[in-house]
């Protein structure tokens, strides 16, 4: 036991008491033991390369190239998304996928190139395979977007022993270690693999693609997290790719950033090499634009879970409400402070014991009665839902599970068992789909008490351990869809499939109504079934520029619903910093405050008297946009695009813009800039081109460049795009047109997709154009030539004299 095993050790205790406390002790034990005995032990490996193309056999879309010890698949499917597969990997089976695998685009052919290789010429893309097995990516102007090298594998073979797994590995098996090196353009950056607090832009470094539960506060440095995911967005001045190596096992991401040659004509490319311990070398490649790239992700991985529009408003969470006359204490606070809020979340507390599905009866003595009272007042109850269920005879959902065969075995075929909150516990395969729709059914019970959302945590899945990993034993047995496997392939998927159990439960038990789930852990596709949030993001100013980080990061890996712990998860913080917290929550899609048991309130009112008032213009602000939220959570279901994007994303090219964290687009119209910093009341603020009129003040900025902007607490600085419509609350519960002015001689726009109701209404997206005339007037017209049917406000129309930036 080192330092590290130590400290958690106490954290351990401190989070289940002494008894649990040895309880993990035991289960940590039996982990080591479990993996000891069923993993196969460390065995001579050899390495191996593809060598020398043989031949190739072309292929609808493209074609199986042969090399002496492999093969390479390539295929283009309808769209432009590549696949590429060595050692006879397919794209199926996948837990990315959203259903069939997409149509191949039949005009991809494969052909021999003049030196040996091979390509596969499309329409966006070209691959061009090199006879020693290196894959270049290129557009269709013959730009390299990426060089992937032959990769290298390291194959088992037996052990003098008979250990190990079988010498001669198949085509396509699951045992060999491999990696990959690529290199991309010496001015390309990072972004992407899932949620990471040191982002968005990834600098060089190592991250791990493993689930994993930082344990009660993390800062930027601390990784991995709870969502993890093998894609990376590459933007580059030659082109925005996205590469998704579809493997769910553990791995590790080493990105090194390329550099210029300032004139000597050498740059040092940029390089990414990805390791797995195991899974199949499988990738997909999508170029194009950011918009177009995010587009193909999400047509290929499924289309973002649409929110209810409740769900866009502002929530409040607690873990530690004392019981159902504290929630109406607080809500009651809300409402005679005119403070708008939304929904109220329940944390491990309510529950009886901590025992998911359960009720704490006598600090909750009528949840159905409370949920029905505040619902009329328009709040809605939202519940923590986890899925380790405590392992004792006479816990109905443990009988229940153990009746069905529900939970997962270790590999000599007993139950295996953690611990988390509840104490001893047993953990559902939600890889198998009997599995996925005995729990679905569960969320009638919560239904029954009037909750109207799902909060998924603790599914990476967490099971506390002093040492070892704080999760289920590796040699864990899981049904992955009837293939079988072991949670080395499965852990990364867990939370995944845990979203899909809830998502798929709740369509059939409540069919007019739209599930509402957001999920800690989580993999590729996770937007299918609902969003995410930052998990336990450490109070202070470096957990909140993490926050910003993680919702960017996650947005471009197509997850876009999702938004931090406002005020941080582990502490009490200032004032200041709870002002700046709650202001950034206010433009991100999910707006919740939350903390620890231990970290004190996070109500509006407990900060004085200022910051009540500065937290109540940045609740009103947000429910005067909540119908450009709603536009924008339906183009996220249109089109991937998420609602915060970077500030490159329409102008990739723009490199001072690629290096730039500290602000972001919320759809097409505004910018917003959050002070992430302490005693800042005045910032930078990096700006696309065109001409941006800061809101407050109406005064006209005009990018590309950096431009200082006051940020006094009262508020953070809010940029808008000159020419854009957006839709707002107008004040009489109905919504208006706002409409900054266009430059002169330029034309403008922007969507508006109304809300269409919590069920399944197919949305209308209305479509308008904006421009300035010769005198001065603005105009504003349905692109179909139909009636505005809205009141517009314009705005900007001041400010003749835009000031110029720097820089
Ligand atoms: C985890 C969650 C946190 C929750 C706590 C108790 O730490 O991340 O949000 O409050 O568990 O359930």
């Amino acid at each position: 036991m080192d330092g590290r095993d130590l400290v958690r050790s106490v954290r351990v205790v401190r989070a289940v008491g002494p008894a649990q406390g040895l309880r993990s002790v035991r289960a940590a034990w039996r982990a080591r033991r479990a993996d000891a005995v069923a993993l196969p032990t460390r065995a001579p490996e050899r390495a191996r390369v593809p060598g020398a193309a043989t031949g190739a056999e072309p292929q609808p879309g493209g074609g199986v190239i042969h090399f002496a010890r492999s093969s390479l698949r390539v295929r283009v499917a309808t769209g432009g998304a590549v696949f590429c597969g060595w050692d006879g990997a397919g794209p199926e089976p996948s837990y990315a996928l959203a259903g069939a695998c997409p149509e191949v685009d039949a005009r991809a052919v494969l052909e021999p190139d003049t030196e040996g290789g091979w390509r596969v010429v499309s329409e966006r893309v070209l691959v061009a395979v090199s006879r020693h097995g290196a894959v270049e990516v290129r557009t269709p102007g013959g730009a390299v977007l990426r060089r992937e090298l032959p990769p290298r594998w390291w194959d088992r073979t037996a052990g003098p022993d008979g250990a190990g797994e079988r010498a001669g590995r198949p085509e396509g098996s699951d045992g060999s270690r491999w990696v990959q090196r690529s290199e991309v353009a010496a001015d390309a950056r990072f972004f992407g693999l899932g949620g990471r607090a040191h982002g968005p832009r990834l600098r060089d470094g190592a991250y791990r693609l493993w689930n994993t539960d930082p344990g009660g506060a993390f800062v930027p440095g601390d990784d991995p997290l709870s969502l993890t995911m093998p894609v990376q967005l590459v933007v580059a001045d030659a082109g925005t790719h996205l590469v998704f190596h579809d493997n769910s096992w553990d791995g590790r991401v080493l990105l090194r950033e390329g550099a210029e040659g300032a004139g000597s004509g050498h740059d040092r490319p940029g390089t990414c090499e990805v390791r797995m311990d195991g899974g199949p070398l499988r990738y997909w490649v999508l170029a194009g634009t950011p918009a177009r790239v995010l587009q193909m992700w999400t047509a290929l991985t499924g289309a973002p879970a649409l929110p209810p529009r409740w769900a866009l408003g502002y929530q409040h969470a607690r873990w530690g409400f004392g019981g159902q006359d504290e929630v109406r204490r607080i809500v009651a606070g809300y409402k005679e402070r005119e403070l708008p809020l939304s929904a109220v979340h329940l944390d491990i507390d309510h529950f009886d014991r901590h025992r998911v599905f359960t009720v704490d009866r006598a600090r909750y003595p009528d949840l159905p009665g409370l949920a029905r009272e505040l619902r009329a007042d328009g709040v809605r109850l939202v519940s923590i839902v986890d899925p380790a269920v405590k392992a004792e005879p006479g816990v109905a959902v443990y009988e229940g599970g153990a009746a069905a065969d529900a939970f997962v075995r270790d590999a000599r075929g007993r139950e295996v068992r953690g611990v988390v909150w509840p104490g001893e516990s047993v953990y559902p395969d939600f890889t198998d789909t009997r599995v996925r729709k005995w729990w679905g059914a569960l969320y009638a019970e919560r239904l029954a008490q009037g909750f109207s959302g799902f909060w998924h945590d603790m599914n990476e899945p967490v099971s506390f351990a002093p040492f070892g990993e704080q999760t289920l034993p590796r040699s864990a047995r899981h049904a992955l869809e009837g293939r079988g496997g072991d949670h080395r392939e499965a852990h990364n998927v867990y939370g995944l499939a845990m979203a899909r159990a809830g998502f798929e439960g709740l369509c059939e038990l409540r069919p007019d109504e739209r599930p509402f789930l957001f999920s800690r852990a989580g993999w590729a596709g996770l937007q299918r079934y609902g969003g995410t949030w930052s998990g336990d993001v450490a109070t202070g100013w470096e957990g909140l520029r993490a926050s910003l980080s993680l919702v960017l990061g996650l947005g471009l890996c197509g997850v876009p619903y999702s938004g931090p712990d406002v005020g941080g998860f582990s502490g009490a913080p200032s004032p200041e910093l709870y002002v700046r917290w709650f202001q950034l929550g206010a433009y991100l899609p999910l707006f919740r405050t939350h903390s620890a048991v231990w970290a004190g309130r996070r109500e509006p009112w407990e900060f004085g008297i200022a910051a009540l008032g500065h937290a109540r213009a940045a609740l009103r602000e947000r429910q005067r946009l909540l119908p450009y939220f709603v536009t924008l959570g339906q183009l996220a279901r249109l089109a991937g695009a998420p609602y915060v994007r970077p500030v490159w994303w329409s102008s990739p090219r723009d490199r001072a813009l690629r290096d730039c964290g500290d602000a972001f687009l919320l759809g097409d119209a505004l910018l917003v800039a959050p002070v992430l910093q302490a005693g800042v009341t005045r910032r930078a603020v990096r700006l696309p081109r065109g001409r941006w009129y800061d809101t407050a003040t109406g005064r006209a900025y005009e990018g590309p460049g950096q431009v200082w902007v006051d940020a006094p607490l009262s508020r953070i600085p809010v940029l808008a795009r000159a020419g854009a419509v957006l839709p707002v609350a107008d004040g009489d519960g109905g919504t208006q047109l706002e409409v900054w002015a266009p430059v002169a001689g330029r034309e403008g726009g922007g969507l508006v997709v109304p809300d269409a109701g919590d069920g399944w209404q197919r949305p209308t997206v209305e479509r308008f154009v904006t421009r300035r005339e010769a005198d001065g007037r603005v105009v504003v017209e349905r692109r179909d030539g139909g009636a505005v049917g809205y009141r517009v406000r314009v705005r900007g129309l001041a400010e003749e004299v835009p000031a110029g930036a720097d820089g």
